[in-house]
């Protein structure tokens, strides 16, 4: 008797263990979730605060070294009030992003949606030789929630941007409607494409390929985990199409009204 009392006590906290860890598991997606976006925009601030720091800090070294030249003076300082006006208005649209805290499904413009990601981008794709082309009817709606689909792009686009950084290449968004009740994105990207044998994984959490030159992982594997996620929630689907060595296409497909 007291064996089987044994038992049961013992069975009774293996169950209540295993409601921890289940509750454990159901709030870790939606962590998954908040990390991916923190990640994201990260990742994206120092990017582009850095962007817009490193040419002040060279202007007023040489500025300071060669203070007689009134000239150069003038330039930096030009420089500084120009790119801090940018940061500014960059960490705006950051702060905007993130205090939309509006959970809800509203009408949202397929064209607002990509011009406010490349503001919040804020970098400037010609630099980097990457030519940006848009085909989006300008009255193209769904019915979403807004900064989950500003992200979505986001975070495809900073992808695209990525496979072009090594030598430039050609980035076309393009959206229309595709019968009664259906909208089609496309992302796609002239970059070095994906391997065969990754292809399966892009979608899985914690899936990147990115390093840093020292071989350490520099890729949060979150930004498309994250995407599909909202998408299936959003009722709609996305995949992928690549060819290594060529370039990476992104299809999305997602109801026009919420049901
Ligand atoms: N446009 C693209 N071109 C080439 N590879 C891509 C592209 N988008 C995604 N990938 C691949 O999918 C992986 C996962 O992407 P993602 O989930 O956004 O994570 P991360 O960008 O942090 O690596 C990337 O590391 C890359 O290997
Ligand atoms: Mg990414």
């Amino acid at each position: 008797l007291t064996s089987i009392i044994e038992k049961r006590i013992s069975l009774h906290k293996k169950l209540k263990d295993l409601q921890q860890e289940n509750e454990h598991l159901k709030s870790e997606a939606e962590q998954l979730e908040r990390l991916a976006i923190l990640g994201t925009n990260t990742a994206m601030i120092a990017h582009e605060i850095n962007n817009l720091l490193t040419p002040l800090s060279n202007y007023a070294q040489l500025a300071l070294q060669n203070s007689e030249d009134r000239r150069l003076a003038q330039k930096a300082l030009t420089k500084t009030a120009r790119n801090c006006e940018k940061a500014s208005d960059f960490m705006q649209s950051i702060l905007n992003l993130s205090s939309q805290s509006k959970n809800e499904k509203e009408l949202v413009k397929i064209s607002d949606l990509v011009s406010d990601a490349f503001k919040c981008i804020g970098r400037d794709f010609k630099r980097d030789c990457i030519k940006v082309k848009t085909d989006i009817p300008d009255d193209l709606e769904i019915e979403a929630v807004r900064v989950q689909m500003q992200q979505i792009i986001i975070n495809l686009v900073l992808n695209a941007r990525d496979s072009m950084l090594s030598g430039g290449g050609t980035l076309h968004i393009s959206a229309e409607k595709a019968g009664d009740n259906t909208v089609h994105i496309q992302i796609k990207d002239s970059g070095k494409g994906i391997k065969n044998e990754d292809i399966k994984q892009v979608f899985k959490p914690f899936f990147t390929t990115k390093n840093t030159p020292g071989g350490e992982k520099s890729g949060s594997g979150l930004g498309l985990a994250y995407c599909k996620r909202i998408i299936d929630k959003h009722n709609g689907s996305i995949s992928v199409s690549s060819t290594f060595g060529e370039g990476t296409a992104f299809y999305i497909s997602l109801p026009i009204t919420a049901n």
